[in-house]
């Protein structure tokens, strides 16, 4: 039977129905463990986490691998055109959780705007002592303009949920979205991140990390942000400058931001630690359980169907 490595502990059952067809091998510390170790050399199929490294020296220890199925829509933890080199599949898991990390954006924003997290700590720490016209004011949030960086299928239900919340949506990428999908969604194309950045009050990150969107918000574009404006990034850590970004949260433009990726996870910069009007999520984008399992049924229904000998299900591209 093919062997095949299962990174973590996934819900969905999926473990039990591949281990009908496979040998499997599973460990919590992923493509690091000594099982993993172990077993490269005959491993035909990997399904990984975000936080399992993929990369050309794996692979030349893997000779077998025919499919990385990353339990994951981001594949930046993947290295593609190596994999591609070497006739291995890659897949993600796309649209299973689209709503789930499109929640965690706008509670993000919410907490962020309205200084809810702050609020909390200030309650448990006895700094409650009576309401007051200019206690705690935040950022308003229903009729602000949001600007939606990337609109794929998770901007795009940002986008749903800020028109419910009375929100002006602006959204840039590379390419503008078919007219009657624009007017479906009530948002308007911004041909430059610039001009979005001049716009809005709240920025909303949905773009890939790849070499172009690395550091995408360094000091000069989060200097560009509308005075009092809101970051809010579930995309990857790395799109966003932390060191300036803790700059822009101390010394402005920013009001606040909201956060649920790091640039070296789990590790997160001290200054951004240290400030109160950031909030700080543990990457939770997708964590439910129906669409963690969700997600874990289609990275088993890719590697079923390439160690059948058919085309994957999500391939990258
Ligand atoms: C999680 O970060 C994902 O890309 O699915």
């Amino acid at each position: 039977m093919p062997l095949v490595f299962v990174s973590g502990a996934l819900l969905g059952g999926v473990v039990e129905r591949l281990r009908e067809s496979f040998d499997v091998v599973q460990d919590d510390e992923g493509v690091a463990s000594e099982a993993f170790a172990r077993a490269a050399g005959d491993v035909e199929a990997v399904l990984s986490l975000v936080t399992d490294r993929i990369d050309g020296a794996l692979l030349a220890r893997a000779p077998r691998l025919r499919i990385v199925a990353n339990v994951a829509v981001g594949y930046d933890n993947v290295d593609v055109a190596a994999c591609a080199a070497r006739g291995i599949h890659v897949t993600n898991t796309p649209d299973v959780l689209t709503e789930a990390t499109a929640d965690v954006a706008f509670g993000l924003l919410l907490a962020a705007a309205r200084r809810i997290a702050e609020g909390d700590r200030l309650v448990r720490n006895g700094g409650f002592e009576r309401w007051s016209p200019t206690f705690m004011l935040g950022a308003a949030v229903h009729g602000a303009t949001l600007g939606i960086v990337g609109m794929g299928r998770i901007g795009r239900a940002v986008a749903r949920r800020a028109r419910g919340f009375g929100m002006h949506v602006l959204y840039t990428q590379r390419s503008r979205l078919p007219e009657p999908l624009e007017r479906a969604l009530g948002c308007t194309y911004v041909a430059s991140l610039d001009e979005l950045l001049a716009w809005a009050d709240a920025v909303s990150i949905h773009c890939p990390l790849n070499a172009d969107t690395r550091h995408l918000f360094d000091a000069e574009r989060l200097g560009r942000m509308k005075r009092g404006a809101v970051l809010v990034n579930t995309a990857r850590g790395p799109i966003v400058d932390e060191a300036a970004l803790a700059h822009a949260l101390e010394h402005g433009p920013l009001f606040a931001a909201g956060l649920d990726v790091y640039e070296d996870e789990p590790r997160v910069h001290p200054a951004l630690l240290a400030r109160e009007n950031v909030v700080l999520a543990p990457h939770v984008g997708s964590a439910e359980p129906a669409t963690r399992a969700a997600m874990a049924r289609v990275a088993a229904e890719n590697v079923l169907r390439v160690l059948a000998g058919e085309a994957p299900l999500t391939p990258v591209r």
